[in-house]
């Protein structure tokens, strides 16, 4: 055999032991707001990632972000997980993934109502293409990105994993509780695929460093960064969706829950799956702060940290939009042994930290 190919075959052959040792992970939705801050943690933790995202909903900046942080410069595809042919030319040239972390999805409960058949063409489509080309490229490990919104309203709080899975009230969160399902059906038809759900609740705030955050593309359709962008005065005044729910002080209440935390539970689901600990072929945890916490609180505790007087009022409800929820986290505590480490104060001042370093105001 010519010495080079005999170099090339043993090149080869400590790769692919070397691939086996690095963990290889594929994050879909990586560019994101969640998905960003796993890529760092994940990195943080030893772990080689492919990052692929079709910037729909966020931007490039966060990859220079990941890489000011860890100093690391994974690899990025532009992709759109909707079209198979260009998601198995990733998984063609980027070979040995052992696990994928699955975020690519739209998420706005408001947006989602008006809009039923971008959410299920999007959010499905990217799953199937993806379980379905996972057994071609020997890859039998996803984690899930899921949400509380399969509980719908909750007839009792906090919600377990066990709480039954409510008439979901938007078509996110149905598309959310049918990715589950056929999650479910494919975990149950193989013998190789194994998976993890996670059930986030409402992921605010940013990376320490303000590196990376929250950098919804146009108006925000979530409380937290219309919060700051009202603070900083990109935006007028902030819209109090209802104050006439069934809570302590009429606004609606929920589990805002530290990215960072979150993020740090996907390298605890994903090292369970690849080194084979999970007790169940599908397993499911809520990752919340186990309290909630109502609209009008977290304005009064924004303020109360920052020292900003926020403009807001209250109008009328806004369609989608469930009463209360917020998390039993003891299954993910104990079993996952994972739990949040940040208060709500340090949550809320990351988030402004980060506003003002976009808007280069400190
Ligand atoms: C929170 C509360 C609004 C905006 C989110 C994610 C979803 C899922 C669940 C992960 C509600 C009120 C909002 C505003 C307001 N997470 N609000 N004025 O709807 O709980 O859903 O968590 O999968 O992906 O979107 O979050 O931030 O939109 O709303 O009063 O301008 O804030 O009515 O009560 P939601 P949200």
């Amino acid at each position: 055999m010519k010495e080079k190919s005999k170099k090339f075959k043993y090149f080869t052959y400590i790769r692919s032991k070397f691939d086996y040792i690095m963990k290889k992970i594929l994050v879909t939705g990586g560019t994101g707001f969640i998905g960003s801050h796993t890529v760092v943690e994940l990195i943080n933790a030893g772990y080689e990632v492919v990052i692929a995202d079709n910037l729909s909903n966020s931007k490039t900046g966060s990859l220079e972000g990941i890489e000011q942080i860890t100093g690391v410069k994974a690899p990025f595809e532009r992709v759109d997980l909707c079209d198979k042919v260009a998601f198995e030319a990733l998984l063609k040239k980027h070979r040995s993934i052992n696990a994928v972390i699955h975020f690519a999805a739209f998420k706005a409960v408001g947006e989602s109502v008006e809009q039923p058949l971008k959410y299920y063409h999007n959010n499905l489509t990217s799953l199937i293409n993806l379980l379905d080309l996972m057994p071609q490229y020997g890859i039998e490990n996803i984690v899930f990105s899921s949400s509380c919104t399969v509980y719908g309203q909750p007839e009792q709080l906090p919600v377990t994993e066990q709480s039954p899975i409510q008439p979901a009230t938007s078509p996110y969160g149905q598309t959310k509780q049918i990715s589950e399902t056929i999650i479910r059906d494919v975990v149950a038809a193989s013998d190789r695929i194994k998976s993890i759900a996670l059930r986030y609740f409402n992921p605010i705030g940013a990376h320490a460093s303000a590196l990376i955050g929250e950098l919804p593309v146009g108006t925000p359709n979530n409380l937290m960064p219309f919060i700051t962008q009202t603070a900083i005065g990109i935006r007028e005044q902030l819209n109090v969706f209802g104050n006439d729910y069934n809570t302590p002080d009429g606004s609606c209440i929920r589990d805002y829950i530290h990215v960072v935390d979150l993020a740090k539970a996907h390298v605890t689901a994903v090292s369970r799956l690849m080194e084979n600990r999970n007790k169940k072929p599908f397993e499911i945890f809520n990752l919340g702060t186990g309290t909630g916490v109502s609209v009008l609180e977290l304005i009064t505790t924004f303020e109360k940290v920052t020292g900003v007087k926020l403009n807001y009022r209250i109008v009328g409800r806004r369609a989608g939009d469930t009463e209360q929820v917020w998390a039993d986290t003891s299954f993910a505590n104990n079993e996952l042994g994972w739990k949040t480490l940040s208060t709500l104060e340090e949550t809320l001042l990351s988030a402004w930290n980060w506003e003002k370093r976009i808007n280069n105001n400190g």
